[in-house]
């Protein structure tokens, strides 16, 4: 246990003095690039111009990114011929959009060349296609570095969609993110679609004694079981996640809070009282809402003080 302990103490010190635990700011680049974030909006403006589907993409690829070994770009990297990486792990099933992170990749390398790190590129990606989408705006702390190691068995500390509450609050907890930080995370999914695979447990077969979860809507419940029918065959069939999906707003709570939550890790904030109590206030309040995700947002941004080791010059490979 000693060993352990002080091998860890180690770690963390070589950590240090090979510059991963330097702060974020966000001034990070104002004079290394002061152009780089104007130059990121542009890419994901334009991306999302001919594409209604990039926001939502973005902003989960960014929260992928930061659960799995902190927001180091992890989730870019393309597999090898001897690493399956991320990118592949079974949740990457709506995982799209990596062309917009590479065009603003290209346009701020055009700019300053090896400066600004894929990671912080995501970051700031996310940030627009939330303000972009009539979300709330706010200043990114930068700085982060590129990582070299991606990992498709990684993608099984994700949470999954059929988590309870106390495993949200667990692989939240973990993470130092507190029950506030979870629902208002989980406000991301005011934005983008979902398969069928990952809620059709609760329409079909839910136990022995309900076909359906009793704690759904039953006409919500009813209309997915039309779009999502027993052994569905259409692997792109599913659903928005809220009635407003390219719009940020709290309709997501709004729906919580009436049994129409998606996923049972949706439903799941209402079992619990902190978390319900939280879930009608961001239902009641777009301002709170708006406020506490922000909030929320720039803390899951810093998980990993900084990520990685490099500025990758190409996203998808190590330097
Ligand atoms: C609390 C735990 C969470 C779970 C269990 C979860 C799970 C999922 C699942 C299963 C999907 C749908 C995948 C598919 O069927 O294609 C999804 C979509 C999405 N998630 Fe989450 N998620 C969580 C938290 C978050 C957070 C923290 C964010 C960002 C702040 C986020 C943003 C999104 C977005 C934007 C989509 C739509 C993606 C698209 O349309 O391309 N999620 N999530
Ligand atoms: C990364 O993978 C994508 C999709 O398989 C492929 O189109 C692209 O060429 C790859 N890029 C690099 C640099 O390996
Ligand atoms: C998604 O993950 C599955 C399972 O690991 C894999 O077989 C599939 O190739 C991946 N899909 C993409 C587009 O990477
Ligand atoms: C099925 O789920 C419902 C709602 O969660 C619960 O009340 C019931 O006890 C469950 N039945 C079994 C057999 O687990």
């Amino acid at each position: 246990m000693e060993m352990i302990a002080s091998a860890l103490i180690c770690s963390v010190l070589v950590l240090c003095l090979s510059h991963l635990c330097h702060p974020l700011s966000v001034d990070y680049y104002e004079k290394k690039c002061p152009k780089a974030e104007a130059a990121v909006t542009d890419s994901v403006k334009q991306a999302m111009a001919s594409d209604n589907t990039v926001p939502a993409a973005l902003l989960r690829m960014h929260f992928h990114d930061c659960f799995i070994r902190g927001c180091d770009a992890s989730v870019l990297l393309n597999s090898t011929k001897n690493n399956a990486a991320e990118k592949v792990g079974p949740p990457n099933v709506s995982l799209h959009a990596f062309y917009v992170i590479d065009s603003a990749k290209k346009a701020v390398e055009e700019l300053c060349p090896g400066v600004v790190s894929c990671a912080d590129i995501l970051a700031l990606a996310a940030r627009d296609a939330v303000a972009l989408s009539g979300g709330p705006t706010w200043d990114v702390p930068k700085g982060r570095k590129d990582g070299r190691v991606s990992k498709a068995t990684d993608t099984r500390q994700l949470p999954f969609p059929t988590f309870n509450f106390a495993q949200l609050h667990q692989s939240f907890s973990q993470r130092g993110l507190t029950v506030e930080d979870l629902v208002a995370l989980s406000g991301g999914h005011t934005l983008g679609f979902a398969h069928c695979s990952s809620f059709e447990k609760r329409i079909h077969n839910f136990n022995s004694t309900h076909d359906v979860d009793p704690s759904m809507h039953p006409s919500f419940a009813a209309n997915l079981q039309r779009v999502c029918p027993v052994n569905n065959k259409a692997k792109t069939a599913g659903t928005t996640m809220d009635t407003t999906p390219v719009k940020f707003d709290n309709a997501y709570y709004k729906l919580l809070g009436k049994g129409k939550g998606l996923f049972l890790s949706d439903a799941a904030l209402m079992t619990d009282s902190k978390a319900k109590a939280l879930v009608l206030k961001f239902a009641g309040s777009d301002e709170e809402f708006r406020e506490a995700f922000v909030k929320s947002m720039i803390r899951m941004s810093g998980l990993g003080g900084g990520g990685g080791v490099e500025v990758r010059l190409d996203c998808k490979v190590v330097r």
